[in-house]
């Protein structure tokens, strides 16, 4: 059968290609190796969500008497924290194969490989079958960066070296974790795991933690850890892994930390070698396939989406361009904007932010006014956050009196982050936002509150 679409990756990008392009009427079909749902539902987002929200219940156990609420002899199974994780991982990843079928889209569980084009389109094997399609959309992720330190490559052979992978599966708490690289996989996993009483030490390259996270935000979300436990070493480059020990080099001197585990997280790699790229001649730039803003390749009729591109490893960016990719495919124009794509680290208190930071409008030459507010001017926060100290940041164009970018730490942050969304990709004036009715008390009012704050 010659299908008019063939996916190559289940992950995001992949398997909801596959259902836009059933519910659109084209026959498709996805080939995914491992497990539908990919990297973020089987080892990434979903299960460390499921994790950070034990280590917030026990959380809540330990500093209830803050509310009024004591709590004596709480403990964690790290077992059953694990076994439900997988209980929830499961129950996701078995709807998406349903709704796939719902579409009628086909699957096939194998590694797949181009091989070429012939009359009917393009070549694609897997499993010793050969499936043809007049399009393809490459969507085979990223993979966790494992870089040539000595002494990695055996810690990860021992097990001693985790990455995303491994660290989601632990069935015992480390007394001493060290996690290389304070990104947004470090943070979180620093966070379970300082929670959850481990000795938890980040080392991190850069002067700062939380990559390009805004630096008014990134700077209390580092107090705020440091006051919770965890040791940071920031400005510190990483020399060795040995067996009991992470060796850096921070200010010229040599300084090394007892370790039992060690979690990599270094950033990811896209994942475009042995897929037969070559066979058609679709155009990498360091790893990463090349897309333009439909998400086409440089090959008439091939795509990629998510990680695999480059662009900006997350997964609801992957979901946008799987439907950009299929939309164009049909023949609906469709475009994908990266202006306003929201980040969040699932830390506890979250941050949530999109747009400009202060810092990247400024490099891009706008003329801004930054509004800062504490979260204590919302209610509900205040109600609910004994001691709290998070923020609102907003960045405002005071030309056209628009919001450029909506920084946030504090509680429910990753869910109304998509209001300041919104209100960037729509373009409107600050004026026509202040009409907007809130609903009160709760947590978002913020941005009504900081909006005011607007002199421009
Ligand atoms: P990352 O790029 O967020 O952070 C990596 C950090 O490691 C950087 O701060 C970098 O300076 C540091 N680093 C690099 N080499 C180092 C070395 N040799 N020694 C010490 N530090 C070093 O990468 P991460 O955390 O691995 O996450 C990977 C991807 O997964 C990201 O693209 C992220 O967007 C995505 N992700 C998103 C999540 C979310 O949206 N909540 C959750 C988890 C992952």
């Amino acid at each position: 059968m010659v299908y008019d679409l063939i996916v190559l990756g289940g992950g995001p990008a992949g398997y909801l290609a596959g259902e836009r392009a059933g519910q659109a009427g084209l026959k498709a079909l996805v080939i995914e190796k491992r497990a539908y749902g990919g990297v973020c539902l089987n080892e990434g987002c979903v299960p460390s969500k499921s994790l950070l929200y034990s280590a917030k219940v026990f959380d809540y156990a330990n500093h209830g008497d803050k509310y009024g609420v004591s709590v004596s002899g709480a403990s964690i199974d790290q077992k059953k924290v694990i076994e439900r994780k997988n209980k929830v991982v499961n129950t996701l990843v078995s709807g998406i194969e349903m709704t796939l079928k719902s579409h009628k889209v086909d699957m096939v569980k194998a590694v797949g490989k181009i091989t070429g084009r012939s009359a009917e389109g393009y070549t694609v094997e897997a499993d010793g079958q050969v499936y043809t399609a007049k399009h393809l959309i490459i969507a085979t992720g990223s993979s966790a960066v494992v870089p040539p330190i000595p002494g990695v490559k055996e810690g990860v052979e021992s097990g001693m070296v985790m990455t995303n992978r491994e660290v989601l599966d632990l069935t015992e708490i480390p007394k001493n974790l060290v996690v290389i690289g304070g990104g947004v996989i470090g943070l979180e996993m620093a966070s379970y795991y300082n929670s959850v009483g481990a000795n938890v030490t980040v080392v991190e390259m850069l002067p700062k933690i939380a990559g390009p996270t805004d630096e008014d935000i990134s700077d209390i979300l580092l107090k705020n850890y440091k006051a919770k436990g965890i040791t940071f070493h920031l400005g510190a480059k990483v020399t060795e892994v040995k067996k009991d020990a992470v060796v850096f080099e921070k200010d010229g001197k040599t300084e090394s930390v007892p370790a039992d585990k060690v979690l990599l997280s270094i950033g990811r790699r896209a994942v475009s070698a042995d897929i037969g790229l070559e066979t058609i001649g679709v155009e990498v730039n360091r790893g990463a396939i090349v897309t333009d803003r439909y998400m086409k390749t440089n090959v008439p009729g091939v795509y990629a989406a998510g990680d695999v591109n480059g662009k900006s490893m997350l997964a609801h960016t992957a979901y946008r361009e799987a439907e950009v990719a299929v939309n164009n495919i049909i023949g609906k124009k469709d475009i994908m904007r990266y202006d306003a794509i929201p980040a969040v680290i699932y830390t506890n208190p979250e941050v949530g932010s999109c747009g400009e930071t202060e810092r990247t409008a400024k490099e891009k030459g706008y003329d801004i006014e930054v509004v800062k507010l504490p979260m204590a001017y919302s209610g509900r926060y205040v109600a609910e956050n004994e001691g709290g100290n998070g923020i609102i940041k907003l960045v405002v164009d005071k030309k056209y009196r628009r919001l450029l970018g909506c920084h946030v730490l504090s509680n429910y942050a990753s869910e109304f982050i998509i209001a300041a969304v919104m209100m960037i990709e729509s373009q409107w004036k600050i004026d026509d936002i202040k009409e907007f009715v809130f609903p009160h008390p709760t947590v978002c009012e913020i941005i009504r509150e900081a909006l005011f704050q607007v002199k421009a």
